[in-house]
């Protein structure tokens, strides 16, 4: 893969209209539960991204027939292997939910364990909770988990909220167990994220009985075999709120074309509070100024809340925003590796502990910056439009992990902004 960067130069205020893509994290765990029938799936709307491309070459790896093209993709799992290769899984952490499936319709699986990540630790203890809840046994062998249930699995009532609250891919994950184990599983502490539902209106759609999700409470009860499928993936609500926040920056006009409002309303919410007017027609939803903006506060929170996967284009948003905002993160606390970046290029960030100060500058100035986690380097690009001189994102491949031509759309909209080689 060759190294590239994104040149950012203020922009002045955007305008115009951009087409959201389809969700990243519904659709990885949609594409995992193609395992769990032999039937022919096709699965419609998938971001063209190195995450789906990389789950793509997973279901490949197992014995899965897989065909892609514009945002298609088509999967047929006659054959499979329960083990997923180290190099493949290790390139993305959403690559566990393909354990839940594999346990589910092999029995077994071999998966190896994903390493830290680098906003912060994180764990699967949940996930493996669920699992042995519902009669899996649980390994560690060579850096791989080794999940097994010779006799099949087991429908249980179990409770997966940890420290942090509900986990997504660990209810997406064990919502995949229970759809072919013997009765019925009750998941307690279930996350409620709209990427949840979208993969229990999935399951059901081949042949699963899955009530409650979107709820704290899943019930599913076990059936023999599912079907194959079509399905189309739910809008990207975080690439919806990153091009929002886009709009909010440069200070001009913006509509988010065939997104989902209902799935932004605590964005939506505090961009309002921090000075835009914000309308919905169908599935567009415009920003433009209202007033002179002023600093907010958000904290985030599990679903509805605010997201984590906001926050930090948040601060950049506000590094610019007159007044003080306050910016917790509750969901995961070591996530604030945009803020050294954005002090370099003249913010005025002060951490304490999992809180963010920020006082809003009148402007910030361009540097080469880095980023090392996706929502961060996309931080970093929205902070370059309004940043004087030049901005060098580097490290491109994380945003090309979870945006579709960013760099594409963002010039749609005026922004200044080239990929470039390293
Ligand atoms: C998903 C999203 C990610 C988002 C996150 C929180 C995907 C592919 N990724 O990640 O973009 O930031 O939800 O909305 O959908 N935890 C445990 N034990 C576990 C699992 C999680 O302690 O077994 C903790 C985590 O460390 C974190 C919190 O629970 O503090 C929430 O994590 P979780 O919801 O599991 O995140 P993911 O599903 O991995």
């Amino acid at each position: 893969m060759a190294l590239e960067k994104l040149i950012v130069r203020d922009s002045g205020p955007l305008n115009g209209s951009v087409s959201i893509s389809g969700s990243k994290n519904a659709s990885l765990p949609i594409l995992a539960a193609t395992l769990l029938t032999e039937g022919e799936c096709v699965i419609n709307r998938v971001p063209d991204l190195s995450d789906t491309n990389y789950m793509f070459q997973i279901l490949g790896m197992l014995g899965a027939e897989v065909e892609r093209s514009s945002g298609r993709m088509v999967i047929e799992a006659k054959n499979l292997t329960p083990t997923a290769p180290y190099e493949l899984v290790r390139k993305m952490r959403a690559s566990v939910c393909v354990l839940g499936p594999l346990l589910s319709r092999l029995h077994e699986a071999k998966v190896a364990l994903p390493g830290g990540c680098i906003i912060g630790d994180r764990p699967i203890d949940l996930h493996l909770r669920g699992f042995e809840a519902l009669g899996a046994e649980v390994e560690f062998d060579g850096g791989n988990i080794l999940l097994s249930a010779p006799k099949g699995l087991t429908g249980a009532r179990l409770n997966l909220s940890g420290k942090f609250g509900s986990t997504v891919l660990g209810t997406d994950n064990v919502m995949m167990a229970a759809v072919l184990a013997d009765g019925t599983t009750v998941i307690e502490g279930a996350a409620v994220e709209p990427e949840v539902v979208d993969l229990a209106d999935f399951l059901n759609g081949m042949g699963a009985k899955v009530s409650g999700a979107g709820t704290t409470t899943i019930t599913i009860e076990g059936v023999d075999s599912l079907k194959g499928r079509e399905h189309t993936v739910i809008p990207d609500r975080i690439e919806a709120g990153t091009f929002l926040v886009a709009g909010a920056i440069g200070g001009g006009e913006v509509t988010i074309k065939n997104a989902d409002a209902s799935h932004l309303i605590s964005l939506i919410e505090k961009l309002r509070e921090t000075g835009y007017d914000l309308t919905t027609q169908g599935k567009n939803i415009t920003i433009r100024p209202n007033g002179e903006p002023k600093g907010c506060n958000i904290s985030t929170e599990p679903y509805p809340g605010f997201p984590t996967d906001m926050q930090a284009q948040m601060c950049a948003l506000f590094a610019t925003t007159p007044g003080t905002s306050v910016v917790t993160e509750n969901i995961f606390p070591q996530r604030f590796m945009h803020v050294a970046e954005l002090t370099r290029m003249g913010a005025d960030v002060h951490l304490e502990g999992a809180t963010a100060i920020i006082k809003g500058v009148d402007h910030l100035s361009g540097a080469p910056v880095m980023a090392s986690d996706l929502r961060a380097s996309a931080a970093l690009v929205l902070a370059g439009l309004k940043a004087k001189g030049e901005t060098e994102v580097n490290r491109l491949y994380h945003i090309d992990r979870g945006y579709e031509h960013i760099d594409r759309k963002l010039r749609k909209l005026g922004a200044d902004v080239v990929r470039a080689p390293m």
